[in-house]
């Protein structure tokens, strides 16, 4: 296991809460940490740097003592305009955990450990963990196939094997966790942590429309598309979405559609992974995170029986 201590205090799960574009804000955030697992949001889901800077004054306030780290996901590429200023404000609160992703640049790294702070990379291919290796992160998320958002195609099993035979910081396994039981798979594979994404769409405090909710409990994993037309680069979406927003899912362009900004795209069709089949409600998220406890615990008690054994 290597996981930095900053991030141990106050855990109850291996758990990260992953950062979602327009679901995650500071109350799914606290009743997170406030349960005992790393709650997590990108700095563009508010508007301005300013208003980032008042989201992470807001979470440090309604924290309780004793309550789990919270991270925030910066997009590091050209595109994003607000990256140095978010940057500046991120390690001017010393927030505990950075995930970067798409670049993974050895300056935000360092800002990072500058003031204490801990960097997570997230990757899809062996190339990319490479390369976020070499940058000098702590740890690297393996986004797996059938995960929410921009997701890989390269199996868990492969992916966590492969990575950690070059990489010996945290491993963080993305994609189709849901249950209890799939946190308890995460650690069995040789993960440190696991990185839930739809599981918490789900949830009373998510800011994801109540029909988008619905939608994830009603779909099972057929019922997702993954596509490049909606983003520009492959994730994967609610196939019932797409066709309500007339995009006929049989006929897609290997290229972005007219969709106008990326906002607009992602707040009418609804990005879920295949863990979706695992969901079945939507409760508030200290619930959720009690339920993961137990059937966590259920599980690790499990590995210690051999019912397969003759006799
Ligand atoms: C609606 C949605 C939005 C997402 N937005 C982001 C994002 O802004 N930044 C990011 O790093 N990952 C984003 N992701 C990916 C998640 O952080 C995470 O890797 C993924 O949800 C895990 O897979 P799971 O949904 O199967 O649990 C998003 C995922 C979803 C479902």
């Amino acid at each position: 296991m290597a996981i930095p201590e900053s991030l141990k205090s106050g855990l109850t799960l291996p758990v990260i809460a992953a950062p979602m574009f327009l679901v995650s804000g500071p109350d799914l955030v606290v009743e997170c940490c406030n349960a005992g697992v790393i709650g997590t949001f990108p700095s563009l889901n508010q508007r301005t740097t300013e208003g980032y800077r008042e989201w992470l004054l807001e979470i440090k306030a309604r924290r309780k003592p004793g309550a789990a780290a919270f991270g925030v996901n910066h997009i590091v590429h050209p595109t994003n305009p607000r990256l140095m200023a978010d940057m500046m404000v991120s390690v001017e609160e010393k927030v505990p955990l950075i995930i970067t992703s798409l670049g993974a640049v050895r300056d935000v790294v360092d800002a990072v450990h500058g003031y204490g702070g801990v960097v997570f990379h997230d990757i899809a291919n062996i190339r990319h963990a490479r390369k976020a290796a070499e940058a000098g992160v702590d740890g690297l998320i393996l986004v797996a196939g059938g995960a929410g958002g921009h997701a890989g195609v390269i199996h868990p099993f492969a992916l966590v094997e492969e990575v950690r035979s070059f990489f010996s910081g945290t491993i963080i396994l993305s994609g189709c966790i849901s249950t209890g039981r799939d946190v308890a798979a995460t650690r069995a594979l040789g993960a440190d942590f696991a990185y839930m994404g739809t599981r918490f769409i789900a949830t009373t405090e998510s800011a994801a429309q109540s029909e988008y909710k619905q939608m994830i409990v009603d779909a099972g994993a057929t019922d997702v598309t993954y596509t490049p037309a909606v983003s520009g680069i492959p994730a994967n979406f609610l196939t019932k979405s797409l066709v309500a927003n007339g995009i006929d899912p049989k006929s897609l362009p290997e290229h972005k559609l007219d969709m106008g900004e990326e906002a607009r795209a992602w707040k009418t069709v609804w990005s879920a992974g295949h863990g979706s089949g695992a969901i079945h409600d939507v409760i508030p998220t200290a619930d959720l995170v009690a339920r993961l406890q137990t059937e966590y615990r259920q599980a690790v008690a499990g590995f210690a029986e051999e019912p397969w054994r003759a006799g």
